[in-house]
């Protein structure tokens, strides 16, 4: 009766284990997302502020014509562990502003005039448009989802705000998407306005040509089906496309992809380096803790005898 009980537990743990795992096989393979050496990787990494400018600006000249970035304001540029925060204000600027203050921030200033937002109603009830401020977010490209589509090919183009804790792989997974477009082979049809990618989760079966598939509709042998999809965004990026002004960064697809995805990493977690701070600072307080309590400990029992 015991073993029968316990048997059936061990089945139904070991049921819920295979099933998770059984789904995602039907959902088509994609290639192992390529492994960066992030600077903001492990309980220590820190962003690289100029990386993430450049990829501010990779985006801004680049994705920003297709996908918003709606979570993310101008000011969080400036603020602590953003890519555009200051210490102290530039030569030229009064004392009596704080730069600190990503509200203040002329950087951020600056680029938030860059943009017209939609604001009002004014006083004859009328919506108007007027340069941002560092308080507005940044704008989604597309009034709504249906123009989206319309321009995407019937696709949506995802906000790209948490794109990197959104995707199983995370920024090793977006850099890969981004670097990662190849030629379909000549074994799979694919449609107009669609790219093969092998980092794109997707499933290529249905894509086989019909030349390779026996009578049973299986590919005949010797052909496999290609790890990865097909996806409505063609390659973004092409070399020399976005002007650093560091002389000593490359201007190349690779680079590129990395800062961008550097900089939606921080978009995704702007906090990070404080959260990370705090970790280690907890760490040394239970450290000396402990160190305490094993201190009192001896001393409390130092008088009895073995
Ligand atoms: C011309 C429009 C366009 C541009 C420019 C563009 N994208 Fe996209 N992007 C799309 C569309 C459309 C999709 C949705 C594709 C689909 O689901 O088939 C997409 C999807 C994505 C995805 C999600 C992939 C997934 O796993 O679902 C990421 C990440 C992404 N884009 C990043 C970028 C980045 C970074 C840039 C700038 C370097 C960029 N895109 C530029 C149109 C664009």
């Amino acid at each position: 009766m015991q073993i029968k009980k316990h048997l059936r537990s061990i089945v139904v743990i070991a049921a819920l284990a295979v099933v998770p795992g059984a789904a995602l096989a039907a959902g088509g393979k994609a290639e192992h997302p390529k492994h960066v050496h992030w600077h903001f990787a492990g309980p220590f990494g820190q962003f690289d502020k100029e990386a993430v400018q450049r990829g501010f600006q990779v985006y801004k000249t680049v994705c920003a014509s297709c996908h918003g970035l709606e979570l993310v304001s101008y000011r969080n540029l400036g603020q602590k562990g953003g890519p555009f925060h200051l210490d102290e204000c530039p030569a030229g600027i009064p004392d009596t502003v704080d730069c600190s203050n990503p509200n203040d921030n002329p950087v951020v200033k600056a680029i938030a005039a860059e943009y017209q937002v939609e604001d009002g109603p004014d006083d004859s009830g009328d919506m108007f448009r007027r340069p941002a401020l560092p308080s507005d977010r940044l704008p989604n490209p597309y009034p709504n989802e249906q123009i989206a589509r319309l321009a995407n090919n019937g696709a949506l183009p995802p906000d790209l705000s948490l794109i990197t804790k959104a995707r199983h792989g995370g920024a090793n997974y977006i850099y890969s998407l981004l670097v990662g477009y190849e030629d379909a082979p000549d074994t799979v049809n694919v449609a107009v306005g669609q790219y093969y990618n092998p980092y794109f989760p997707g499933d290529m079966a249905p894509n086989i040509k019909e030349e390779f598939l026996g009578e049973d509709g299986y590919p005949v042998e010797g052909v496999k089906v290609p790890l990865g999809g097909v996806l409505a965004m063609a390659p973004p990026l092409s070399d020399g496309m976005v002007d650093y002004e560091y002389d000593d960064v490359p201007e190349t697809v690779d680079q590129y992809a990395k800062d961008v995805t550097e900089f939606l990493a921080w978009a995704a977690e702007p906090k990070m380096e404080a959260r990370k701070a705090l970790g280690v600072m907890s760490m040394a307080y239970l450290l000396i803790l402990c160190g305490l309590i094993y201190w009192s400990y001896r001393a409390v029992w130092s008088d009895q005898k073995h």
